[in-house]
């Protein structure tokens, strides 16, 4: 299916690098643009200062103006103390029980050939989880503070346009996701520098085209990140690697304490960075069927060879407190520590903000027949532990505004 992916890069790049007046000034005009942000991080690296916005979760209702223009310029954003820290510390207690009594890691072993995403882990003992429908995920992502939380993040993106509203920012649905839980001293789970929701996609795909119109078209002035124009109309190419949602935000919600060099989240905040990595594949130094390293059905490659400016922006978030959560821009490039060197463990539940739309729908009617049947969300490995897992939740332990996420009701 994919024998010509390299005649459609080839021919992706002529018809992008046509759309400028000169591609290799675009290139520039755009790189200093990056160089001031760098700078601009790097000064705050110097005063040991965070450059990633913060808001407390009882302030995001207010007039948040100002820190609002940050998180649209730095594409990621930490909400404080969505949960109480004495509930997600049991919550934290209670996830490990279900792993424990339920015998995950003898069950992970037998299947963890399954799993092509991370398939690279050299440790026996796994650090992200197949789990999906423990009562401490439930509990997180169907909450009436994500909900909140989600909201005010959707309502950030230009949702509406002249032709066709793209999603409803005030209803959410929800995407089930794994857990990481990383032990001290791991050195397994980094992460190298990436971006999901597309590699090549966002080269060749018509709708990321489109979505990037203004970067290739000498106008990356007036290029927004966060109109979510065709953002729900990308076709991916199918991969265990890439989520079939639109997500206006990834993010997770610390479980445990953790801040740099406990093994966390990286990220390069800068919203516009793709911008970057778009037009710099389309330089003559990169081969006519090559992205600079990005590949079919992988995450998109940030990587030293190309991208080394960009990757002078990388930062550790700062520290964590259980209860905290932290959000990023789909185009966000961001990359996981390789070594935990902490003390305790670093665990999070990633909950990512998918609002209403017809893409995410769809993907959720799936997921919900999967919940159903305790079985692996269609985006992942069908691992499908949970199955006869004691403490699973079951359809009769949602609340209402579960359900509704869940579209198992009626939210009209
Ligand atoms: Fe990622």
């Amino acid at each position: 299916m994919f024998d010509d992916i390299d005649n459609q890069i080839k021919s992706a790049k002529e018809i992008l690098k046509k759309k400028s007046k000169d591609y290799i000034q675009n290139f520039n005009n755009i790189k200093r643009y990056i160089d001031i942000e760098i700078e601009e991080i790097k000064r705050s690296k110097d005063l040991n200062q965070s450059i990633i916005p913060e808001i407390n979760f009882d302030s995001i209702e207010g007039n948040n103006e100002e820190l609002i223009k940050k998180v649209k310029q730095r594409g990621c954003v930490i909400v404080r103390n969505v949960f109480n820290e004495q509930v997600i510390n049991t919550l934290n207690k209670k996830l490990e029980e279900y792993i424990n009594i339920n015998d995950y890691f003898t069950d992970q072993k037998k299947k963890s050939d399954l799993d092509k995403y991370f398939s690279d882990l050299k440790s026996g003992k796994p650090q992200i989880f197949g789990l999906y429908w423990s009562k401490t995920q439930i509990e997180i992502r169907h909450s009436e503070q994500m909900a909140k939380v989600k909201k005010w993040l959707n309502n950030l993106w230009v949702y509406e346009n002249d032709e066709y509203k793209v999603f409803d920012p005030n209803r959410e649905l929800s995407y089930a996701d794994r857990v990481r839980r990383r032990e001290p001293g791991d050195d397994t789970l980094g992460l190298s520098p990436h971006c999901d929701a597309g590699s090549v996609e966002r080269w060749t795909d018509s709708s990321y085209q489109k979505i990037y119109k203004d970067i290739f078209s000498d106008n990356f002035i007036n290029y927004n990140p966060f109109d979510a124009k065709y953002r729900d109309r990308v076709i991916e190419f199918e991969s265990p690697a890439v989520a079939h949602v639109f997500r206006t935000f990834q993010g997770w919600t610390a479980l445990t304490e953790q801040g740099p060099n406990d093994g966390t989240l990286q990220l390069i905040p800068i919203a516009k960075g793709m911008a970057y990595i778009l037009t710099r594949a389309l330089l003559d130094d990169v081969s006519e069927n090559e992205l600079c390293g990005s590949k079919l059905g992988k995450a998109l490659s940030v990587n030293k060879e190309y991208h080394e400016l960009l990757l002078k922006g990388l930062v550790s978030i700062p520290k964590m407190r259980p209860g905290d959560t932290i959000w990023w821009h789909p185009d966000v490039v961001h990359a996981v520590e390789d070594k935990h060197l902490g003390k305790k463990y670093s665990n999070v539940v990633y909950v990512g903000a998918t609002p209403y739309c017809k893409k995410n729908l769809d993907y959720t009617v799936k997921q919900t027949k999967k919940f159903l049947e305790g079985r692996s969300p269609p985006d992942f490995a069908p691992e499908d532990y949970e199955i006869n897992y004691n403490g699973r939740v079951k359809l009769e332990n949602l609340s209402s505004l579960a359900k509704k996420q869940l579209v198992l009701e009626d939210s009209n």
